[in-house]
């Protein structure tokens, strides 16, 4: 078979079945089934009958709305490729600027302290190690099936990971963190319908909701970030689109420099703030 006409056959199906990105997916799940590089699967003619098979059985799946990485089993973000598969949450391009600011902010420090709440499968904790080599990366993570991805990706990284409630997490870190960054779920549970398929039926169910206003996380990330930072630290939260204002409103008071960032397709999508620091007053 002709790995032109097999990938024009996938693309109708899955386009058919209301997959966003029909042709782009059926190119990657070709490359995964044949180990051909994708600038190369038109130029490289053939395709054997049970190499054919598998990708059929890939794309049915797709079809159904599994997601690519799922099928894969593997998330690239930024410069690292994350172990991914069910029970975990699928790191998302969107959070590689969060995680950017993280790196940043490490980077202004010498051995900065981080640590990242909700680790998920490690996305965030692991570019940060990767990217900023001389910080301290400490990671918790509250799900055990998504606890056990990230223990995965994360083993032989430096990176100190642990199981738990992100509330009672770390205590021997009070105050003497440098940069607090979180991805937490945010999602209202009545928004529930604008969800996309994929996210909805295969994201961990405590990686998405959030109460119903999608900030019952969020609070305790602003308590958490509070506890563990060092006066002049620095946190940033991933939110929804429609969370700029109500993210603000939750720190505002007790933080300074509150700033939201953008996403490359102009949405608000992160908050930092900093814990100020204490001025001595000197007699
Ligand atoms: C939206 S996912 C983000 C995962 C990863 N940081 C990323 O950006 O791809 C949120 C993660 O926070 C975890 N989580 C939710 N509540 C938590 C809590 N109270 N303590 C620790 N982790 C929690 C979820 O299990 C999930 O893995």
């Amino acid at each position: 078979v002709s790995a032109r006409s097999l990938l024009a056959r996938a693309t109708e199906r899955l386009a058919e079945a209301g997959v966003a990105s029909p042709r782009a997916d059926a190119e990657l799940l070709l490359c995964h089934v044949t180990g051909v590089p994708r600038a190369l699967l038109t130029v490289t003619a053939r395709v054997d009958e049970a190499q054919r098979r598998s990708y059929l059985d890939l794309i049915e799946a797709r079809a159904r709305r599994v997601p690519l990485q799922h099928l894969t089993g593997t998330a690239s973000f930024r410069h690292v490729d994350l172990e991914v598969g069910p029970g975990v949450f699928v790191p998302r391009p969107e959070t590689e600027l969060l995680a950017g600011w993280a790196i940043e902010e490490a980077d202004r420090r010498d051995a900065a302290v981080v640590v990242d709440l909700g680790a998920g499968s490690g996305a965030i904790a692991l570019s940060v190690v990767s990217e900023a080599p001389t910080a301290r990366v400490y990671a918790v993570e509250l799900d055990e099936r998504a606890y056990d991805w990230a223990w995965r990706n994360l083993d032989g990284s430096g990176v100190v990971l642990r199981r738990g409630d992100m509330a009672e997490a770390f205590p021997e870190l009070n105050g003497a963190v440098d940069v607090v960054v979180a991805n937490p779920p945010y999602i209202p549970l009545t928004a529930w319908q604008g969800v996309a398929t994929e996210a909805r039926d295969h994201d961990p169910q405590l990686a998405l909701w959030s109460g119903p206003d999608g900030l019952d996380a969020m609070r305790v990330v602003e308590q958490v970030a509070w506890r563990l930072l060092a006066p002049g630290g620095v946190v940033g939260v991933e939110h929804a689109e429609a969370q700029e204002q109500s993210v603000r409103r939750l720190f505002a008071g007790r933080w300074s420099e509150v700033r939201d960032h953008r996403d490359l397709a102009d949405r608000p999508r992160y908050l930092t703030a900093r814990r100020p620091p204490t001025h001595r007053v000197s007699s």
